[in-house]
């Protein structure tokens, strides 16, 4: 282990983690984006979006509004994007994920991420699970830590028995959940979640859901959701996101954050109502 994957070893032992008071030791990561462009294009503005330590933190609001690029500066996913760059900070555990000697690769080891679309490697299952602890060099039993992780994810007793199976020979449901297991091997804090179940059906899609329920045990979890019974069926915490076309562009922001039952029953701003009650998409 080089000294930048030292720097970035320390966000793990939690109790190490150096706290203040605009950082409480209940928040996971500090997300405070004030601009977000790509290339000139204004993304999104003004979010403060801090994501709770063993919470579900849904993202809802109108397609275009920023909600997968908020999750993607969670863990440097945007870096892959050239034109991308922001104005603000992202804190894990009081690390500054953007400093210069944070490695994308080792960060995205702690914060891991499910995408929409399920999307094994063309490998077996167990290369698939297997595939980040490799990536890292781990040390420990890789056959019983890829067990683990398919238990984590409720799929071991579905595929314990073919497991040198290619991974797309899966059913879609459990692609994704060969996905949790795969983003979860190398023992994460975090999970980023962008619409893990909007190419699943409705059975997949609770299952999915209980799973989740289960892993916040575990891990602290953002998800995005277009779905919003899904956000008040699974989020402990809710942002919602709106767009902003006052200056001639569509810039998402954040409108408000609160517990979700509060942001379904009681919210502050009438364009989250509007938006609860279904007045616009
Ligand atoms: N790689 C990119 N290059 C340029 N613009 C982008 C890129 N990714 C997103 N955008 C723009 O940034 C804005 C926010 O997009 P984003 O994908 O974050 O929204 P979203 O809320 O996730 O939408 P959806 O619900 O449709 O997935 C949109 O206007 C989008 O066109
Ligand atoms: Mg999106």
């Amino acid at each position: 282990m080089n000294a930048t994957a030292e720097a970035m070893a320390i966000p793990t032992a939690v109790n190490a983690v150096p706290t203040t008071a605009a950082m409480p030791a209940s928040i996971a990561i500090d997300c405070k984006l004030d601009k977000v462009f790509y290339g000139d294009f204004l993304a999104v503005r003004d979010s403060h979006v801090p994501i709770e330590k063993g919470k579900i933190t849904g993202f809802i609001g109108p397609s275009g509004c920023g909600k997968s690029t908020v999750l993607r500066c969670l863990n440097r996913m945007n870096d892959l994007i050239k034109i991308f760059r922001f104005q603000g900070h992202v804190h894990f555990h009081g690390q500054d994920v953007y400093a210069r000697n944070v490695d994308p690769v080792i960060l995205r080891r702690y914060i891991g991420m499910v995408f929409q679309q399920p999307n094994p490697f063309t490998m077996s299952i167990f290369d698939n699970v297997a595939f980040g602890l490799r990536l890292n060099r781990f040390k420990g039993n890789l056959q019983e830590q890829v067990e683990k992780s398919l238990r984590r994810a409720a799929l071991w007793d579905e595929v314990k028995d073919k497991l040198n199976n290619s991974g797309l020979s899966l059913s879609g449901g459990q692609q994704q959940r060969l996905c949790i297991a795969r983003a979860i091997a190398t023992e994460p804090s975090i999970l980023l979640m962008d619409e893990p179940c909007s190419a699943l059906d409705p059975v997949a899609t609770r299952r999915i859901e209980e799973l989740m329920i289960e892993l916040k045990a575990k891990y602290t979890i953002a998800l995005v959701t277009h779905n919003m019974q899904q956000a008040m069926r699974v989020a402990d915490k809710t942002a919602f996101f709106g767009v902003d076309i006052s200056k001639g562009g569509r810039t998402g922001y954040l409108v408000e954050m609160g517990d979700t039952q509060q942001i379904f029953e009681n919210p502050k701003e009438d364009l989250t109502k509007k938006y609860i009650r279904g007045e616009f998409s």
